[in-house]
């Protein structure tokens, strides 16, 4: 079959049902979230925007000896989940026929489960989940073994469902992202997050994972084996290898009590200012428990903005195991804590790619901003509604039927600012006076911006690095309907880039408008050295580059030029070195 015009989009839909060539579309159920495949394929490679070239190969292989196969095979090599992450450079492994993205879903058992999902009872009944299963709890260790490719959405409703054994309540992922319905190695691999002080991110929150190198080698890596690498790998962006399997902390679910309170964004952005003061002052004062009672006030906050109507929806959670001594200052496992349990030719299931409509423009999105902020606004206080539900529910997130929805209902590009907590509220009052300024940048936007907090972690391409972090989710739902730039929107982006030292996520758009002749060394400077000697280590050809610039690093040495290699050792970035600055952009 001649490669066609279009991406790897359509494919991703198809690839999940194991056809190849043929339009079709997975359906959402009521019940079951996904019937018959892994996601619609409306959300592969984000609603079509994001196209890889045409001649770029996709990879479906059936069994992890297949990743391997498949990876020594080509010599450009890109993970892929579902595509939920709205960025063609990181995104592809590269612009031709020797180049492959390899999709984690297509895994005999990984697709045997997302078609027909499992309920844990059964194995309870039949004596034990077998070895092969692609999700095994081990209650004792509190850890959940999961696939790449499974859903976060389907590890949570198993263990929500995984109550016939020691946890009669079942167990849930302590911080769950919002979206569910990215792949769980997608979520890890871009450090996805939901509101956390003390687990921080999906990476945050792991404790293992299993990664094919460059030239094939499955490789184990837990915080105890070589942390180094591990740091490196657990949030990665599929920089170093495709991630097969990663295990995550779990903790029972209970009973958890939500309360949402509206406020003015001036409010709100004054509640943040004196945590941010407290935190500083405690901080300055090196005492750790003043510094943990601050982060307190934050911890698994979600709080939508709308900003029209300038309003802030705030919802907390109270429950039994949240207090002021459950905040980690680094959420990263203390030493000791339990790891992962010790554990030319034509390749078969490279398939081209076939073509897929993007989601059409919806004009109506231009007009009328006062009816879709109260519209959005309406939606997410029925979300946020008081009461008292298990952990599964209690958490903000959005229902399979929601992704289904918004996934087709207008095109839309997601991005997401870091902002340090040392300045975030500082932040807020700042470009709040540019939005509701006479610039009315609020006119930008449609659906309210989602803000979440997560505490330091020490993965190097994590943007909680360097301490707790604010997020800002933004929607910009007007640019790919009216065909011209949102100016409003990406000037708001720039103010948190500009004024308040932001970072972008990994796994979000944003990064050709905002992060253009990115500098590793200026945006990450503890620890981009450091990730760039895993690189060096695990993958010297650069299989894994992408087709994002992004990825370079250089050295100095008592000021002087040297090769980047000579910099590096088993520990990482050797101090005596300097990162360069990045020159030729
Ligand atoms: C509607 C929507 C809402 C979202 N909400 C949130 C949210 O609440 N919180 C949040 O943090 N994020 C959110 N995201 C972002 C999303 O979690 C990330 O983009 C995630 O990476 C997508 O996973 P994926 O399986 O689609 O990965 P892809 O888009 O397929 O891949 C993303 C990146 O991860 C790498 N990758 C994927 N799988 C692997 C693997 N097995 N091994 C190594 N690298 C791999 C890819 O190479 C690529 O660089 C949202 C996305 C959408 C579409
Ligand atoms: C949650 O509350 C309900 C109703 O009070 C109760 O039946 C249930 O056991 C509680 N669950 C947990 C995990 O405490
Ligand atoms: C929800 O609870 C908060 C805190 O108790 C309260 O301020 C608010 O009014 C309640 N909201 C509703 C709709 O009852
Ligand atoms: C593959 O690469 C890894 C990391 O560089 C190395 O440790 C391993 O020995 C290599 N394996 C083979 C078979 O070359």
């Amino acid at each position: 079959m001649a490669p066609r015009r279009g991406g790897l989009v359509v494919l991703f839909g198809l690839a999940l049902l194991g056809v190849a060539g043929a339009k079709t579309r997975c359906r959402l159920g009521p019940g079951a979230s996904h019937t018959g495949c892994g996601l619609p394929d409306e959300l592969a490679n984000f609603q079509g925007y994001h196209e890889c070239a045409d001649a770029v190969q996709v990879g479906k292989p059936a069994t992890v000896e297949e990743v391997q196969e498949m990876v020594k095979a080509f010599p450009r090599v890109k993970a892929a989940g579902v595509g939920a992450s709205w960025w063609t450079e990181q995104f592809c492994a590269g612009d031709d026929a020797n180049s492959i993205n390899i999709v984690t879903t297509e895994l005999k058992s990984t697709l045997d489960f997302m078609a027909a999902p499992v309920d844990p009872k059964q194995w309870a009944d039949a004596g034990g989940v077998p070895p092969d299963f692609p999700i095994q709890v081990d209650e004792d260790a509190q850890t959940v073994r999961v696939a790449a490719g499974i859903t976060q959405r389907r590890v949570l409703d198993y263990l929500a469902a995984y109550t016939h054994w020691k946890e009669p309540a079942g167990w849930v992922l302590p911080a769950p992202a919002w979206f569910q319905d990215q792949t769980i190695a997608g979520a890890v691999a871009t450090a996805a997050h939901g509101s956390s002080m003390r687990y921080s991110s999906l990476s945050g929150q792991l404790r293992g994972l299993k990664i094919v190198l460059a030239n094939g080698t499955l490789l184990e890596l837990s915080p105890d084996s070589n942390r180094h690498l591990y740091l490196a790998a657990g949030a990665s962006v599929g920089r170093l290898g495709v991630l097969t399997e990663v295990t995550i902390s779990i903790v029972p679910q209970q009973n958890i009590t939500r309360t949402n309170q509206e406020m003015s964004f001036q409010e709100f952005a004054q509640q943040i200012k004196d945590v941010q003061d407290a935190y500083n002052a405690a901080k300055a004062a090196g005492d750790e428990e003043a510094m943990k009672a601050a982060l307190y006030q934050l911890d698994e906050t979600q709080a939508f903005w709308a900003f029209p109507s300038a309003i802030y929806l705030r919802a907390d959670f109270e429950h039994l195991a949240r207090t002021p001594d459950s905040v980690l200052l680094n959420a990263f496992p203390a030493e000791g804590e339990p790891g992962v349990q010790a554990l030319s030719e034509p390749v078969a299931g490279v398939v081209e790619q076939v073509e897929k409509e993007p989601v059409a423009g919806l004009p109506r999105m231009l007009n009328g901003i006062a009816g879709w902020n109260s519209f959005y606004i309406n939606f997410c206080r029925t979300h946020i509604r008081n009461g008292t539900f298990p952990s599964r529910q209690a958490y903000i997130s959005m229902a399979a039927g929601e992704t289904a929805f918004t996934s087709t209902f207008a095109p839309y590009e997601q991005l997401e600012v870091a902002i340090p907590l040392e300045r975030a509220g500082s932040c807020l009052m700042e470009v709040g006076n540019e939005v509701y300024g006479p610039q009315r940048l609020w006119e930008g936007f449609r659906v309210p911006s989602l803000t979440r907090f997560t505490t330091q972690e020490d993965y190097y391409l994590s943007p909680a690095t360097d301490g707790p972090l604010m997020w800002i989710n933004m929607e910009d739902y007007l640019s790919r309907s009216s065909g011209v730039p949102n100016d409003k929107f990406h000037k708001v982006v720039s103010l948190f880039r500009e004024r308040c030292g932001a970072r972008l996520h990994w796994g979000k758009a944003g990064w050709p408008e905002h992060a253009k002749c990115f500098d590793g060394g200026k945006e990450y400077p503890n620890t981009w050295g450091h990730f760039g000697c895993a690189v060096q280590e695990l993958d010297p050809q650069a299989k894994f580059a992408s087709e994002w610039d992004g990825w370079v690093w250089a050295a100095t040495r008592d000021g002087a030029p040297v090769p980047f290699a000579s910099c590096c050792s088993a520990d990482g970035f050797d101090p005596a070195c300097r990162l360069a600055p990045r020159t030729g952009c």
